[in-house]
């Protein structure tokens, strides 16, 4: 049987059939390809908050057509403790997201609210 499958795969075949077999463990101790703190707040940003608040915190994001309040201009947005609990917390009608992000995620986002820092493209 293992002859059968040498013979038929031929010397080029086996080659292939060993690189395959020894490539995943080249590759397999290399740091895991993680999102930058950057890349991460803007991406977190555009799922959670741009709806809202749009492309540079101008409150002129697509749901806002469809609210039935205002969401304001932003002011200078910070990545302070205070900030971060209040969108933890919620403020009059931007809702809660206490539940969705930790504060860690929510600082990377308020760090990206300060639309300043140009961001590399998510691969
Ligand atoms: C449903 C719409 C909506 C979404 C989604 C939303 N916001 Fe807001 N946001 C608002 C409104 C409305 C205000 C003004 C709140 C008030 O009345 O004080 C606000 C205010 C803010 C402020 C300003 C607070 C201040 O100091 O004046 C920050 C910072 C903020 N939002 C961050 C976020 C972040 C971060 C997210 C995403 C995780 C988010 N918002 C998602 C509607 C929204």
């Amino acid at each position: 049987m293992m002859r059968r499958i040498v013979f038929s795969v031929g010397p080029m075949g086996l080659i292939v059939l060993a690189s395959m077999m020894v490539i995943p463990f080249a590759f397999a101790d290399q740091p895991s390809k993680r999102p930058s703190d950057e890349v991460l707040g803007k991406t977190l940003y555009e799922r959670h908050c741009f709806s809202c608040h749009g492309p540079n915190g101008q409150g002129d994001g697509p749901a806002v057509e469809a609210l039935l309040f205002k969401v304001p201009k932003l002011e200078p947005v910070e990545a302070d403790d205070k900030t971060v609990e209040l969108v933890q917390t919620g403020r009059g009608t931007m809702p809660s997201f206490a539940a969705s992000l930790d504060k860690h995620d929510t600082r990377r986002i308020l760090r990206h609210m300060k639309f300043e820092a140009p961001v590399e493209k998510t691969p």
